[in-house]
């Protein structure tokens, strides 16, 4: 078994692709908006792979998910509309399917020349996709001579368009895949030390299997949102009416005492942005973690704490951080993400840290404070990277590296 994220599959570099049918599994779970895509960054991010093979001479036919219906036919969860965006953003044609495996799917891969680009219809809209069902795997694998993984984003899925398909063509890594890997390889893999992890959001059972598994992994875990509430008040504080999770304090002091025989530092927030109700820019005041008013809830977490880590950041050579420290969509509790990006943004440009970040709301964040481009590396990924954070084996990575063994 490969280590969790390790980049032990084949890549585009191994292959001759010209004239070959080249199956992509690509991430085209993308937000929209009225029917319109809304954010373009996934699909941008597919570019150099599809580019590169449809450069190469390859009939490209890429296979991905959107959403979740449930192995049901369901008309606003139709790809079509993304493969249009997807057309804009490649500035290449790009053709469409209606059905992803069987006669409309085969007729559509059959008219293909070198260098088309061809988009199947959503991969789920089939129960045999979740179900990794080997019947369904094996008629998507009768569509291409060779499978490329572009989805590290959907990796953490063992289904049949992720997992099952590798056991049918010779795989390889594209480019998006091999860039998330060799990014969070180099930020928890074989990183360079100290490391420190920014963990935050608003539940603590959410994140669980993460916190365990970092604070065996890096050296300072900075911990931050609502989750650092849960912490403050199993320490004995007063966090009046944050929000929090008051069945966790056990679990909470298990996580510190677990982090204190690792030589883990655990960082939690000094002072707090309070209000007393979660509006747009409310009455707010800051004020210590020993001192939150009993009608009042901590939305932020404070400058000071800011502060004392930006302190810190000289001596830290990695960071990974996963999750906005505040209630980052509603104004002004946005300011210790974005004064903490900010800082972690100048320390990467000037060549003194490592920076990964990734997960859910994090890239929102992120973006709102204008940093997408100044981290080392922002993962496209959610789920995926938080299961990768947790150390678990992401099948759809596995099947690349067994794919590889397989052929010896
Ligand atoms: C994502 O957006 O995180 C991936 O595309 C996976 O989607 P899923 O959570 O519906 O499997």
């Amino acid at each position: 078994m490969s280590e969790p994220g390790a980049l032990s599959s084949r890549t585009l570099d191994d292959v001759k692709v010209a004239g070959q049918r080249v199956l992509v599994r690509a991430d085209l779970n993308v937000p929209v908006q009225g029917g319109q895509v809304s954010d373009t960054t996934r699909l941008e991010r597919l570019v150099p792979t599809i580019k590169e093979l449809a450069d190469k001479g390859a009939r490209v036919v890429v296979i991905s998910h959107f959403d979740r219906p449930k192995g049901k036919v369901v008309p606003e969860m139709s790809l079509k509309p993304i493969a249009e965006a997807l057309a804009a953003v490649l500035g290449h044609k790009v053709a469409f399917a209606e059905d992803c495996v069987g006669p409309v799917a085969e007729a559509a891969v059959a008219k293909l020349k070198d260098g088309d680009v061809l988009v199947l219809e959503n991969t789920r809209f089939h129960k045999g996709e979740e179900q990794n069902d080997p019947v369904f795997a094996a008629a998507l694998a009768k569509l291409g001579d060779l499978y490329v993984n572009d989805a590290f984003s959907a990796a953490h899925r063992a289904h049949a368009s992720t997992e099952g398909v590798a056991k049918h063509l010779p795989s390889f890594a594209g480019r998006l895949m091999q860039a998330e890997l060799h990014a969070l390889q180099k930020a928890l893999g074989h990183p360079a030390r100290p490391v420190a992890a920014i963990v935050a959001g608003s539940k603590v059972s959410t994140k669980l299997d993460l916190l365990n598994n970092l604070v065996a992994k890096v050296d300072i875990l900075v911990i931050g949102g609502a989750m650092a509430n849960t912490f403050l008040a199993a320490q004995g504080h007063n966090v009046g009416k944050s929000l929090q999770e008051a069945d966790l304090h056990d679990t909470a002091r298990e996580i510190l005492k677990a982090a204190a025989a690792k030589g883990c530092e655990i960082f939690l927030p000094i002072d707090v942005v309070v209000a007393e109700k979660f509006e747009a820019n409310p009455a707010t005041s800051v004020v210590k973690v020993e001192a939150i008013p009993a009608n009042a809830m901590a939305l932020d977490v404070g400058p000071a704490t800011v502060d004392a880590f930006i302190k810190r950041l000289p001596e830290i050579k990695t960071i990974i951080w996963n999750g906005p420290l505040g209630a980052f969509e509603t104004k002004p509790f946005d300011a210790s993400t974005n004064a903490l990006a900010d800082a972690i943004a100048r320390a990467t440009e000037a060549g003194k840290v490592i920076s990964v970040g990734g997960g859910g709301d994090t890239v929102s964040a992120l973006k709102m404070a204008g940093v997408q481009d100044k981290l080392t590396y922002l993962s496209s990924a959610g789920g995926a990277f938080l299961e990768w954070m947790e150390g678990k084996i992401l099948p759809g990575v596995e099947a690349l590296s067994r794919n590889l063994s397989n052929l010896g």
